[in-house]
């Protein structure tokens, strides 16, 4: 019962801390030990087109913090398994085991060989389970050097790699650089990589202690959606990345990275809140920060899918 009490004020802290960290507190915030209020998850069904551009954060609606109960009912009404849907697609793939060597991360390389012919990693299976037998983060930078595999480059101040913790069990998955990020030379530097920081930080984590990437790493014009080829040119080398850190748990930001590394076009309002897999390695697609500073609404989701993560990695 004490043990209980503490967990559950803990809990509501932490709830509480980050509700604050995002903006959300005072404003609105109802207090009361009954059903969470569910915003509508259809509304907004698909992260849409990312503008990374920066909008003025409109007020935050309310929100009711859920107690531990109101959770422990909605997950009573949830059918087994639930949480934690592999994706047909997924299911028939052979899992990576965590900590396994070069055979199992070459799985990985030769799966997105296979679904990108003519992708830059597209040398002999050979070959890549010899190259990537000696991978580093470095080795896999210095590949790319000042990459002209697609457009992008033409647009580009710099190639924006991926940056954090290499042995991080946490890693996070954007779409592309936005201007902030061109310029620094640094994934999630704008104001929506603030807000990412918030949140990863509202999990008793710090942004430090994981690693962080994007599908591609030449900004687009204007901040478009990277286009399917030039996401399919440059993704090889985030999921090379993603076997030399081998994180226990992905969180893929918005549809457009939530789809380049599952393979599925389902919309991301359907398929966050459960866990996902990508070759044995657990994957939680929520909505993108971008889209969070348009839509506060939607900041309540991500904190749910984030306490699913946090309280998974406390299970590994
Ligand atoms: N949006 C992304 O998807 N990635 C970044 O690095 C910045 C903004």
């Amino acid at each position: 019962m004490l043990e209980e009490t503490k967990s559950l004020i803990r809990d509501v802290r932490e709830q509480v801390l980050y509700l604050q960290e995002i903006g959300v507190d005072a404003l609105g915030v109802e207090w009361k030990a009954s059903e969470t209020k569910q915003p509508d998850g259809n509304a907004s069904a698909n992260y849409p087109a990312p503008e990374r551009t920066v909008v003025k954060e409109s007020p935050p609606p309310d929100i009711v913090i859920p107690t531990r109960r109101a959770e422990a009912a909605r997950a009573d009404q949830k059918p087994a398994g639930s949480r934690m849907a592999a994706l047909p697609s997924l299911s028939k793939r052979k899992p990576v085991e965590r900590g396994a060597m070069i055979e199992d991360a070459s799985v990985v390389i030769s799966a997105s060989k296979e679904m990108n012919a003519e992708t830059p990693a597209n040398d002999s299976a050979i070959d890549m389970e010899t190259a990537i037998s000696n991978e580093s983060i470095e080795s896999i930078r210095a590949e790319i050097g000042e990459c002209t595999r697609c457009t992008l480059c033409a647009g580009r101040t710099q190639v924006v790699h991926s940056t954090g913790n290499y042995n991080a069990e946490l890693m996070f998955i954007g779409e592309a650089p936005g201007a902030d990020e061109d310029i620094k030379g640094e994934p999630f530097v704008g104001r929506a990589g603030q807000l990412l920081t918030k949140i990863i930080e509202a999990i008793g984590i710090k942004r430090e202690e994981v690693f962080i990437g994007n599908i591609n790493r030449c900004r687009p014009p204007g901040n478009r959606q990277p286009l399917p080829e030039e996401a399919s040119v440059c993704r090889p080398y985030l999921l090379r990345e993603v076997a030399v850190i081998k994180p226990k748990v992905i969180v893929v930001l918005g549809a457009h990275a939530a789809h380049n590394l599952l393979e599925v076009k389902t919309p991301i309002s359907k398929l966050r809140g459960q866990f996902h897999d990508y070759f044995g390695t657990k994957v939680m697609p929520t909505f993108h920060p971008a889209y969070l500073l348009r839509d506060p609404h939607k900041k309540k989701e991500v904190w749910d899918d984030m306490k699913m993560v946090r309280d998974l990695l406390r299970t590994m």
